[in-house]
């Protein structure tokens, strides 16, 4: 979604927005614009990519400054929509991410009062109605402003009159701030804080900040200060660099096999024949459990599904998944004691709804997400982090495989605690996973056979993915990674269910990725091949690397190296994605930033 950033400090303030906004521009970016205050306050906007904006404007003095790549929601992508938006006297400029759910009431009152609106975005409200509350303190204008305000928001707000200061507040959008030497920051996402700082402190729902370049107040919602700790950010800036990749997707496809190594690094060991995870999260788990409930959007969702798979195997614990969509607003009725929300971002705004509702519906919550202090995280009793660095890619890869691990740690521990697995099973799971990264290596060596058979796809109208057993949310996801990239229509079955309605939609032009696994459902999913290749499809298979006979029944082959059941689900994911990654440069797609999507979606 929209991406924030301020900046007041020794620095060139444009020189700082413009480097910062290309690291943001991940999370939106169909229109930027910065606004610095020198001389006095000036704004600049362009439609399209940051390199649009930086190569528009003039090199502007002044040290101090707000900056916004913006993911269209309320108005058209015009440069008048995009931010910072100005007051009538263009004295105060606001960046906004969120959505003001009372702006056409308020936009009434101001445009009564004589405010002229330039934009039909729900952010220019907050610049009048601080406008018409200022009476020479910029603090008090925005806090009284947000009294009135109804909704998500992430804003920081300059003041012409008032050179030497942002103001900042966040309610239900993140905003982190990044402390420096003699300058200070505030951004929506940390990654645009890497190549200056890396001190951050999280700013939490209702509160509101003045920074300075050398001081920095917080205030809660009652406008009484507060004092809150520093954090150290341990990503590395290089880590969110392309690295010699042409994609950031296919930069953290090949990481995979490092990342799968450090969501196991410290909890699984091989001589001890056990699983740890953070105390807290033990003793959530610890707790006597009756049913669990995962809850994600996206890629997410369709890692809870795989989770479902792997902790109804291990334990004997009933696992139902949910959209956060739905969950937020119908979910908790039968409410598990145990309800574990899976987030790469940890600011997923329908995930932070429906955990929200869990926690005062009295279930226990337990976060999987990849960022430290994201919202999520600091909400939840409990959270286990994928540990993957960065991802900037939209697409979900690595902190997918990450995510599915995650829960299959879960489950282990669940199972010890409760005495369902004896710690043979234990050792045989860990020398299992401790082989994921190897089995990784040797699926990235199959790039260029992926790549050739990625041809077979690339002029397709629809694609269809099948697969039974874990293999279903893997279908799902391999149909998800290919049309978000290469917008091919694809969809995700249950081999069984195609013959009970999808089956009208397969010609000979709909090619089928089946997913093979050699296991009690082998033969019935060797009959669903034959069931589509009857109606005139190409099917490939990705199968085990020792299956002997499927060649017989599928038009092509790739293959995954062979792992006890479940755990070959890593293999596959990363099939799944090549497979895709492939298809959409064949047909010239925006690969890292596909059209209409964002990273983070932090409105509902
Ligand atoms: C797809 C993708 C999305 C996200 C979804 C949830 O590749 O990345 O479907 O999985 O928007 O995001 P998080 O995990 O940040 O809550």
């Amino acid at each position: 979604m929209c991406g924030i950033i301020g900046y007041t400090g020794h620095r060139a303030a444009n020189d700082v927005l413009i480097e910062s906004l290309k690291r943001l521009d991940y999370r939106g970016y169909d229109s930027a614009g910065i606004g610095i205050i020198g001389e006095n306050l000036q704004v600049f906007k362009e439609i399209g990519e940051i390199s649009m904006l930086q190569h528009s404007i003039p090199k502007i003095k002044g040290n101090l400054g707000i900056g916004h790549t913006r993911w269209a929601t309320h108005g058209k992508v015009s440069k008048e929509n995009a931010h910072p938006h100005l007051s009538c006297d263009k004295k105060i400029a606001v960046v906004h991410n969120g959505i003001i759910e009372n702006f056409r009431t308020l936009r009434e009152e101001l445009e009564n009062k004589g405010h002229i609106f330039t934009s039909q975005t729900d952010s220019e409200i907050i610049a009048h109605l601080i406008e018409e509350e200022y009476k020479g303190n910029l603090e008090q204008a925005v806090s009284s402003s947000l009294k009135k305000i109804q909704g998500s928001y992430a804003i920081v707000v300059i003041c012409e009159d008032e050179p030497e200061k942002l103001v900042g507040a966040r309610n239900e959008s993140p905003l982190v701030i990044g402390v420096g030497d003699n300058e200070n920051f505030f951004a929506s996402d940390v990654t645009a804080l890497l190549k200056f700082t890396n001190r951050v402190i999280y700013l939490d729902d209702g509160e509101f900040c003045i920074v300075t370049k050398d001081s920095i107040h917080i205030f809660d919602r009652n406008n009484t200060e507060i004092q809150k700790k520093e954090n150290i950010i341990e990503w590395d800036f290089n880590d969110a660099k392309k690295s010699g990749f042409p994609h950031f997707m296919l930069k953290e496809i090949y990481e995979q096999s490092d990342s799968v190594q450090r969501v196991l690094r410290g909890r699984v060991s091989e001589i001890d024949r056990s699983i740890e995870l953070p105390d807290k999260v033990e003793i959530l788990l610890n707790d006597a459990i009756d049913s669990i409930h995962i809850v994600a959007c996206g890629t997410s969702l369709y890692s809870g599904m795989i989770g479902k798979y792997l902790i109804e195997k291990i334990t004997n614990i009933p696992v139902f998944v949910e959209i956060s969509s739905e969950y937020r607003y119908f979910g908790t009725k039968d409410r598990s004691s145990l309800v574990v929300f899976m987030t790469q971002s940890g600011e997923t705004a329908d995930t932070l709804g429906a955990l929200k509702k869990a926690k005062n519906a009295g279930s226990r919550t337990i976060v999987v997400t990849n960022v430290i202090g994201s919202t999520a995280a600091r909400i939840a009793d409990g959270f286990v982090l994928t540990q993957c660095g960065p991802e900037i890619g939209v697409a979900a890869t690595k902190t997918f495989t990450s995510q599915m691990l995650s829960l299959l740690l879960i489950a282990l521990k669940i199972a010890t605690i409760r005495k369902e697995l004896g710690s043979d099973e234990i050792y045989s799971y860990i020398r299992n996973l401790k082989d994921i990264p190897r089995q990784i290596r040797q699926v990235l060596a199959q790039s260029d056979k992926i790549a050739d058979m990625a041809k077979h796809l690339k002029d397709a109208t629809s694609v269809f993915f099948i697969g039974r057993g874990v293999n279903y949310p893997l279908s799902l996801e391999g149909a998800l990674k290919l049309k978000e990239i290469s917008y091919i229509h694809a969809e995700g079955f249950a081999a069984g269910e195609i013959k009970h309605g999808p089956f009208a939609l397969l010609t000979k032009d709909t090619p089928v990725v089946a997913i093979v696994t050699r296991d009690a459902t082998y033969d019935k999913i060797i009959s669903n091949i034959g069931e589509v290749k009857a109606r005139g499809p190409q099917v490939i298979a990705i199968a085990d690397e020792k299956d002997t006979e499927i060649e017989k029944h599928a038009d092509f082959v790739l293959r995954f190296p062979t792992n006890t059941g479940l755990l070959s689900c890593v293999s596959i994911t990363v099939i799944l994605q090549l497979l895709a990654y492939h298809v959409a440069k064949l047909r010239g797609c925006s690969i890292d930033k596909p059209r209409n999507l964002a990273k983070s979606v932090t409105v509902e």
